[in-house]
């Protein structure tokens, strides 16, 4: 009887998670206990994303720099945050953050709701409340004299805008800008549609599965292993940024960063952490080169591999079949 109870009560649960966008036949997004979806937390979260109000100088929204045109990113190689403030590395993608364990080229936050408070108070926004500059808890405090604002943050969190659940409100948003079946062809071919791929592009998949094997990383429905690893790029810089090592201090780890999932890649470019490679076909070069040699490459997982000039177009074709359709309307902001 005990046992029946937990089934019916998981498979409630599985049904409630169904309203939301997910990667289909593939493991349930995990959702923190304290901050679960609701319709209104979504929508209010997307009207934060999308207002400038929420930078420290009224220039950035977060959407700013993660635009549906460069494939959720901000199509520079390091743009500029408020403040003009030179950032170090380039945009990624949001398609499917919310399955990451760790986000950030290096991994360093554990959770949206941490990462938003990081890319808030950094670089990216400029709400670091020093030198005259509004801190969050000031954000916070503008949001609650717009009427528009007052009321939904009263009605999700019983209670004004703060910090904190401006954080949740936002995390749970990004966690709806998911490659879904219906917005992604290769989802629609990972589960099942062989017709959702060219055959220029299947040949391709078979070169980057078989041949290639990009999938070494770009593994899976999310083209990530969600590891990290050293392919060399940046190493020649006179001080390299050394990624995850800052993080885990691990000798391996020097220079490694996350696999990034190469969905909506055509639009992306320039490529890399440090947005080195002006296209496609250049950073596909790279990789398919072995990489750039020093000494923590990881030439386990990364080797040379030579394309025929057939095979090469086959790939590209492959890649730019990885365009995901951004179907999310823009707010109406109060
Ligand atoms: C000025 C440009 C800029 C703005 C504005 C900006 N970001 Fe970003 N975002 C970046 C850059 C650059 C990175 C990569 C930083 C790194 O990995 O060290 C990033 C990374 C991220 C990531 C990690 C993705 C991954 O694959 O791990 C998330 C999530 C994110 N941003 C969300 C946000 C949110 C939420 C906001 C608003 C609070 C925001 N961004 C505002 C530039 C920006
Ligand atoms: C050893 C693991 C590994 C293998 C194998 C691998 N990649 Fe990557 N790939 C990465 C990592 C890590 C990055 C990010 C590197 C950086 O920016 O420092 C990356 C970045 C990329 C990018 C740029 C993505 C972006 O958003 O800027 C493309 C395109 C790419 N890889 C394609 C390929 C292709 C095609 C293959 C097979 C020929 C391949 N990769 C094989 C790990 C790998």
């Amino acid at each position: 009887m005990k046992r029946l109870f937990v089934l019916c009560l998981a498979s409630a649960a599985l049904s409630l998670g169904q309203q939301w966008p997910e990667v289909p036949n593939y493991e349930l997004m995990k959702i923190p206990a304290d901050n679960p979806m609701t319709v209104a937390k979504v929508e209010l979260g997307k009207q934060l994303y999308y207002d400038k109000r929420l930078s420290g100088d009224g220039t950035h929204a977060c959407y700013s720099c993660h635009l549906k045109e460069k494939g959720l990113t901000l199509g520079v190689a390091t743009g500029q945050g408020p403040y003009g403030a030179k950032l170090t590395r380039s945009a990624p993608t949001m398609w499917n953050v919310g399955y990451l364990p760790a986000i950030y080229w290096d991994g360093r936050a554990p959770s949206l709701e941490r990462q938003v408070v990081g890319a808030w108070t950094g670089a990216n926004m400029g709400v670091s409340g020093k030198d005259g500059r509004p801190s969050t808890d000031d954000i916070a405090k503008k949001l609650n004299a717009i009427p528009g604002y007052r009321q939904p943050f009263q009605s999700v969190f019983g209670g004004p805008a703060t910090t904190d659940n401006i954080a949740k409100a936002l995390a749970a948003f990004m966690r709806t800008i998911v490659a879904t079946k219906e917005r992604s062809a290769w989802m629609r071919f990972m589960t099942g549609d062989k017709k959702a791929l060219s055959a220029q592009a299947q040949r391709g998949y078979k070169v980057f599965h078989e041949k290639a094997k990009c999938d070494n990383c770009h593994d899976g429905k999310l083209l990530s292993d969600m590891q990290f690893h050293n392919v060399g790029i940046g190493m020649d810089a006179p001080t390299p940024d050394l990624g995850r090592f800052v993080v885990s201090k691990d000798e391996k780890d020097r220079g490694a960063f996350k696999t990034p999932t190469l969905l909506d890649i055509s639009k992306s470019a320039p490529y890399f952490h440090n947005g080195s490679a002006a296209t496609l076909e250049e950073a596909v070069d790279f990789m398919t080169k072995g990489g750039q040699e020093n000494p923590h490459l990881d030439k386990t997982n990364l080797k040379p591999v030579k394309l025929s000039a057939k095979e090469k177009a086959d790939l590209l074709a492959f890649l730019k079949s990885l365009d995901v359709t951004y179907d999310i309307a823009d707010p109406k902001l109060p």
